[in-house]
């Protein structure tokens, strides 16, 4: 398969610019997925530039290997989310870090693989699996269904798929599951079809409860808010951060970080003097979002939903 068939790079251009590349830098992609971030980097970081690449896929690593590797020692791949920015960091002291991209979500060769049953359209068959790590440690989405109690999938439906009729699923599931358990994309895609919800909007809401489902598996909300405070710690003071956000949840997270970061002091206005001692950490680069112009929608419609924001590290007081 061709790469650009693997992921169409989101973003890109514009990504490299608040990333302020040189020749030489050090860049940790904490999102590899099929590499084309990380060999744009590699390019504008020439001669002698260095990518340290994270996935939890070992199917994305093995992808950008094959990639990447006309870039021989200046790449190194490590197989770890990029809660564990910490511990990457830790590895390549003490060389300073100038660089974070993340560019988070799926790919879309992951959306395309039915095995990993990320989405409703895969063929009624695929396994309701959805670890983007293949087969980790964590539960499945069949699993989750066939576990959760009705309050908690309701939870999962409302806040990470903001699906109208939440609580209608979440109680049509635990009555069906009494009888037959859901395991195929088609299992579950029949029983949204029968509990009528959505019925007549423009979008499929089977979509809303894939996405859902592949968040709470992932934990994609925790890894994100565990790796932005890592990645604030790890930068180099002038280093840049880059995040893409395909979710308005994901987003908003990125949003507040970042604002959270600049402001420092997390003590009440109207305290005569700041007790909290936290200091400004990030210049934010991006008051708005960046978003994708309409030629690259065009061209890839995945990029749809883009929203990518930058900050640059601030020097410890
Ligand atoms: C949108 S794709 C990245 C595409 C990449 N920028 C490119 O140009 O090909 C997102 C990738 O991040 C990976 N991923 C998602 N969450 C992760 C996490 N917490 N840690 C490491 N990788 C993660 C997914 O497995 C997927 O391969």
């Amino acid at each position: 398969m061709a790469t650009t068939e693997y992921h169409e790079p989101v973003l890109l251009a514009e990504t490299l610019g608040l990333l302020d590349l040189k020749p030489g830098s050090l860049v940790v992609d904490g999102t590899l997925g099929g590499g084309g971030h990380a060999e744009a980097i590699l390019e504008r970081t020439a001669p002698d530039g260095r990518l340290v690449g994270l996935d939890l896929d070992p199917e994305a690593l093995r992808e950008a290997g094959r990639r990447l590797a006309p870039f021989g020692e200046r790449v190194k791949l490590v197989h770890a989310s990029f809660r564990r920015l910490e511990d990457v960091a830790a590895d390549l002291a003490p060389t300073p870090i100038d660089g974070i991209v993340l560019d988070l979500g799926v790919s879309s060769h992951q959306l395309d693989e039915p095995a990993r049953g990320f989405r409703f359209g895969d063929g009624p068959e695929s396994p309701l699996d959805m670890r983007m790590d293949g087969a980790g440690s964590r539960p499945t989405a069949a699993a989750l269904l066939a576990d959760l109690s009705a309050e908690d999938l309701e939870r999962l439906f409302s806040e990470f798929g903001q699906l109208p009729g939440a609580r209608r699923l979440a109680r049509a599931i635990v009555a069906r599951r009494t009888s037959e358990p859901l395991v195929t994309a088609g299992d579950l895609v029949s029983l949204v079809r029968e509990t009528g919800i959505g019925r007549g909007r423009k979008h499929n809401p089977a979509t809303l409860v894939f996405q859902a489902l592949r968040i709470a598996v992932n934990d994609e909300l925790g890894a994100l808010e565990e790796g932005l405070q890592a990645a604030i710690r790890v930068l180099r003071p002038g280093g840049r951060l880059a995040v893409i956000a395909y979710h308005s949840l994901e987003d908003r997270l990125v949003k507040q970080t970042f604002r959270a970061a600049e402001r420092g002091c997390t003590c009440p206005p109207e305290w005569p003097a700041c007790r909290c001692g936290f200091e400004p950490s990030l210049q934010v680069l991006t008051r708005k979002p960046i978003v994708p112009g309409e030629d690259e929608i065009a061209r890839n419609p995945r990029a749809r939903s883009a929203r990518l924001r930058g900050a640059i590290r601030l020097e410890a007081a």
